[in-house]
């Protein structure tokens, strides 16, 4: 289709809530995320905060991050919480099996993830092990965090300087158990949530939101018989699919790419709601009353290491392509919000699809921090339903909408529009009739670039970040607007 896109926003409907928490994240201990990116420890010469980067705390308050989900990843099902508690000096060290194999240190541990929750003001998202642990070291590890009374455990916990338990709502029974996390069929694993959910017990006010391991992307078997053997003994289901429009062993490179890969990255992005229709589909045959929650993880772009830094480390480069995958991943989280509780872009720091990246005492923001942050305008607003009529983006035979948009409405009335505009090289116009909202004003920011692989350097680490945008006008009930090329747009409407 060419032309203009022609859509309406129905501002007197109620799409439900965007939950914030949709724009989760994730840390994992692997490469430079948790260990350099995030923690540094108090006698660094990096600035720090308790032994937290004080730069990525800035930051990551900055775009009001709503949880964090820790310590994996591959790596929550051969960790074993006791080693990161107490004394530094006497936590043992191990080897990170998953990734390297290097030397974890233990240096950051339980405290030192849900203090850094508390300085965030994020929920904590713990992932527990199955792979390698056991039901009572899960076990414990709740009572130790949660316990207010006097058990031994507890006891333990303030005697390591926390007197009052935290809270952890959300806790995951193990992680990609289909893989790294243990190799399973649905079958055994269903068995072996069932028993570990068991000794995952509430304590003290504690309301747990118990998380199971969901499929690999569109696993419609997976998600069948997990949901069937466990659906009525969990409150998520997990989902994971990554963005690679590649081979597993020749991925693509983060930035130096022509139009054709910019195009299969940004075509093969949409697949994930391909992948939470089949995850919904198998849901709604268990719990159509959808009290069981998607958690999309695990989302985002997987590129080939950057030169000079070891592939177990999955550094990468980000891209303004990037901050397109994101904005379009994010309509779709919003699209389904009666079903996704979260998702959680990988990872936060200095991993895949990061939000920053970090060089010895240098941080920037990458292009896709800033979609994060310009979308907070999103955060537990209510959706307002939209039809939609885009132009084609054509590429080589092959063809995606240019468009992807979504609105809602804030606590103050005001109406937030976000739009992306795939298309390399022509922009799009866009005619939206506004029912239901009785706009006086609008203005906006928009994210573009000249460049298709436009991107943050430590050197220039604000080359890419949001500009003010003009393009947009109000006229006779519709909204118009001039969406250019390679842009991520949000929109403020003031309504009369
Ligand atoms: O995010 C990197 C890895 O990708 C995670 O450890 C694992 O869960 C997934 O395969």
């Amino acid at each position: 289709r060419a032309g203009d896109a022609v859509g309406e926003i129905h501002g007197d409907q109620d799409g439900g809530k965007i939950s914030r928490h949709l724009y989760g994240h994730f840390a994992e201990h692997l490469g430079r995320c948790i260990y350099d990116g995030i923690w540094v420890g108090e006698d660094s010469a990096v600035p720090n905060t308790h032994g937290y980067r004080t730069d990525i705390v800035e930051a990551l308050k900055a775009i009001d991050i709503p949880n964090l989900r820790w310590p994996g990843g591959c790596f929550a099902d051969d960790y074993h919480w006791r080693d990161g508690i107490g004394p530094l000096d006497q936590r043992p060290k191990r080897v990170n099996l998953h990734w390297g194999k290097v030397i974890d240190t233990n240096a950051f541990g339980t405290h030192e993830f849900l203090d850094l929750c508390e300085l965030l003001g994020a929920d904590p998202y713990i992932a527990g092990n199955v792979g390698s642990g056991t039901p009572e070291e899960m076990r414990d590890w709740i009572e130790y965090m949660t316990f207010d009374g006097d058990s031994q455990l507890a006891n333990l916990r303030r005697a390591n300087g926390r007197e009052k338990p935290w809270k952890v709502k959300y806790f995951g029974i193990g992680n990609e158990n289909w893989g790294c996390g243990g190799q399973m069929t649905p079958e055994y694993y269903s068995d072996l949530y069932r028993r570990y959910a068991t000794f995952c017990h509430e304590y003290s006010g504690n309301r747990l939101v118990r998380i199971a391991c969901g499929p690999n992307g569109a696993d419609r078997n997976w998600s069948r018989v997990v949901m069937q053997r466990v659906g009525g003994r969990t409150q998520g289901l997990s989902l994971h699919q990554y963005t690679l429009a590649a081979p597993w062993g020749d991925k693509l490179p983060a930035t130096g790419f022509g139009e054709e890969k910019w195009f299969a990255i940004l075509k093969e992005s949409l697949g994930i709601e391909h992948a939470i229709r089949v995850t919904e589909e198998e849901m709604d045959r268990v719990d159509p009353k959808k009290r069981i929650g998607l958690f999309v993880d695990e989302w985002g772009a997987w590129y080939r290491t950057e030169p000079g830094a070891p592939d177990y480390g999955l550094y990468q480069q980000n891209s303004l392509r990037d901050a397109l995958l994101a904005g379009m991943s994010l309509h779709m989280f919003h699209e389904h919000n009666d079903r996704i509780h979260m998702a959680n872009i990988a990872q936060v720091v200095n991993v895949l699809q990061a939000m920053i990246l970090t060089e010895g005492d240098k941080m920037l923001r990458t292009p896709t921090y800033h979609v994060f942050e310009m979308f907070k305008v999103h955060h537990d607003a209510t959706r307002l339903p939209l039809e939609l009529t885009s132009p084609d983006y054509a590429f080589g035979g092959e063809s995606m909408p240019a468009l992807s948009v979504s609105a809602s409405r804030d606590d103050a009335g005001k109406v937030h529009v976000s739009i992306v505009n795939v298309d390399a090289k022509a922009p799009v116009k866009l005619r939206c009739r506004l029912s239901g909202v009785d706009a006086g004003a609008v203005r906006g920011r928009v994210l573009t670039a000249q460049r298709l692989d436009a991107h943050n350097t430590f050197e220039s680490p604000d080359r890419l970040t949001p500009r003010e945008f003009d393009g947009a006008s109000l006229a006779d009930g519709e909204l118009v607007v001039e969406a250019p090329p390679r842009s991520v747009l949000v929109l403020e409407l003031d309504e009369k």
